[in-house]
Order: C-alpha cells, then sequence, then structure tokens
C-alpha cells in the first residue's frame, strides 16, 4: 500500500557492471497526517490544538462544514492544514473524502471522529428530517471514514470516536440521539478487537455534559420535552486530555469523571427501571 515501485537496472560500460537501484516513492507515501472531523467546534476543534502540541504531523486534515471556523483554527496551530468542507451527511462528500485519500495516499496516524448532533424531546418533537440526520451523520458517517481511513493506517494508528454518556442505558426525550451513540460504543469496541492483529487501536471517548456548541442545535426551544439542566458540565479540553491519554495507551474507552463512570456502572449492573427513574426525574414535562 505504500506505493514505492522499485526497478533495478544493470549496465555494462567499458568492462565494468554498474547496477542502478531506483526507489519511486508515490506522493504522500511518507505524509504522516491527522484527520479530525467537526473541526470547526467544541470537543474536535480542541482536538487538532492538543494534538498539535502532542505529536509532529505532516499535515492535520480538517473536515466539517464552516470553513471560516476552520480557518481560524488552521491560523491558531503551527501546522501545515487541509480544510475539507464536507457534509457528511451526503453520500457524495464521503465519495470527495475517499478520492482525497486516493490521491494523497497518506500514512494516517490518528483519525478523531467527532462530527456529530444530538436533538432533544419526545418521538414527535423531533423532525422526520433530524431523526434521520442524526443516524446519518452520529452512525453512517463514522463508520464511512473509518473504513476508508483503515486501509491507509499503519501500527500504533489511532481512531478515536466520539460516544457519549447517553450510550450507557436507553434515554426518552433524546432516544435517536443516545441510541446513534449506543452504536458507535459497540461498533468501536468490536472494531477495536478486529484491527488488535493490525496494532490499530480504536477508543471510544463517552463523557456527560460538555460546555459546547452541541446545545445550540439540541436544545433551541423547539421542544417541551428534554433534559431541564446539564450539571455536572465539563469542559471539552479536559475530555480531549484525558481521550488522547487513553488512546495512546490503547485504551478501547475513555470517560471522564467520577460522575459519568457512576452512571456507566449503572447502565450496566443497575436494574434498567432505576436508571430510567432517575434519568426522568431531569427532564422537563
Ligand atoms: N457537548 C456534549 O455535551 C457532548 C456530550 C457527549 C458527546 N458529544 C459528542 O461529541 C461530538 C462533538 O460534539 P461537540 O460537543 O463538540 O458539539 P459541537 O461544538 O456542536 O460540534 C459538532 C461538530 O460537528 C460538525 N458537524 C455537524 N453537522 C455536520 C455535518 N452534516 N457534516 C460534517 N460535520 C458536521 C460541526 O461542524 P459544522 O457545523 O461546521 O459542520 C461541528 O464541528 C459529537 O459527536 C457529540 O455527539 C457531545
Amino acid at each position: 500500500m505504500h506505493s514505492k515501485k522499485f526497478n533495478l537496472n544493470i549496465k555494462e560500460k567499458n568492462g565494468k557492471i554498474n547496477i542502478y537501484l531506483y526507489i519511486h516513492f508515490e506522493r504522500g507515501a511518507f505524509m504522516n497526517i491527522a484527520i479530525i472531523t467537526g473541526a470547526s467546534s467544541g470537543i474536535g476543534r480542541e482536538f487538532a490544538i492538543q494534538l498539535n502540541k502532542k505529536e509532529k504531523f505532516d499535515e492535520i486534515w480538517l473536515i466539517a462544514r464552516r470553513v471560516q471556523k476552520m480557518e481560524a483554527l488552521s491560523n491558531e496551530i503551527s501546522v501545515k492544514t487541509k480544510i475539507l468542507p464536507l457534509d457528511l451527511t451526503k453520500s457524495e462528500d464521503i465519495e470527495k473524502f475517499s478520492l482525497e485519500l486516493e490521491k494523497e495516499k497518506p500514512n494516517i496516524r490518528y483519525l478523531v471522529n467527532s462530527s456529530g448532533y444530538g436533538k432533544f424531546g419526545s418521538y414527535d418533537e423531533v423532525s422526520l428530517t433530524d431523526s434521520s440526520q442524526m443516524i446519518d451523520l452520529n452512525c453512517k458517517a463514522l463508520v464511512m471514514l473509518t473504513l476508508h481511513s483503515i486501509k491507509y493506517m499503519t501500527k500504533g494508528s489511532k481512531i478515536i470516536n466520539m460516544g457519549s454518556a447517553s450510550s450507557f442505558f436507553p434515554l426518552p426525550f433524546l432516544n435517536v440521539y443516545a441510541s446513534t451513540k449506543a452504536f458507535v460504543v459497540h461498533y468501536s469496541m468490536a472494531l477495536h478487537e478486529e484491527l488488535k492483529p493490525k496494532g490499530i487501536t480504536v477508543t471510544v471517548v463517552s463523557p456527560g455534559w460538555v460546555k459546547t456548541e452541541f446545545f445550540d442545535r439540541a436544545d433551541n426551544n423547539d421542544h417541551v420535552h428534554g433534559p431541564r439542566y446539564y450539571k455536572p458540565i465539563y469542559e471539552a479540553k479536559n475530555v480531549v486530555k484525558k481521550a488522547l491519554k487513553d488512546a495512546e495507551k490503547g485504551r478501547k474507552e475513555s470517560v471522564l469523571g467520577a460522575y459519568t463512570r457512576f452512571h456507566r456502572f449503572g447502565g450496566r449492573f443497575f436494574p434498567r427501571g432505576l436508571m430510567l427513574h432517575f434519568w426522568k426525574k431531569m427532564q422537563k414535562r
């Protein structure tokens, strides 16, 4: 895959035999890169900042729809960036991503899948379009980007997928979003096992509430039902710091904070009815 071509040329001149070895490396064969989706804001943006400080890349590829935000980020970090303005709910844009990889043939050291969104509300308050697009972005796009990228990964490469604490048990009034994140967690953990022989790790990050633009889209007063308060709320920089440490150790999960870890424990070992009771207490009605 690393696209080397060898040519051996043997020439005889004045009774001497000269052997010439030509090695042709295709463009990008040595280009170490990180790819970050959702790079225009919040957690994705923070991954770009911290990865740039942590490791030396030839390029960081930034993916989201808002170009200006990614340009501003690009000016903030020292490494060369490639801005890919893609709407990952569109299959033609996923195809553009795959073509870009084919053209550059990079060595992907990190793939961070952070693009994602949620909508709060009951089943009849969340539009059909949103229900469908949450699945397209949070699940389908994440899988497609991962599958296209694995071909360009080598031993030590890392995939970091954004899950959520909402994956720990079924959540009324957040039902599609929480279910997409349960998908991400299961998919990531299973893939982690499958990729072990290649030395590639997958870390799924499942934070509780994080202070980002997420809420502008999730909770923009177009619904009655949904969470009443967001406490405790974490800083994106702390979520990302922990995620990068866990990814470095090859861990399959990253969960920041005792409160969030308690929820994970509850989801696994407490009766579902009890967890739903606590969750419902946090809801508007
Ligand atoms: N904030 C929380 O409380 C929380 C908690 C747990 C998990 N998470 C998860 O963490 C991840 C990052 O969220 P965040 O908190 O950083 O929220 P955010 O600030 O709203 O960031 C979401 C990112 O996704 C991108 N995005 C949205 N729609 C897209 C599309 N159609 N195509 C491509 N990119 C798209 C956005 O960029 P553009 O709008 O420019 O396209 C933005 O960069 C998400 O997967 C989210 O579900 C968040």
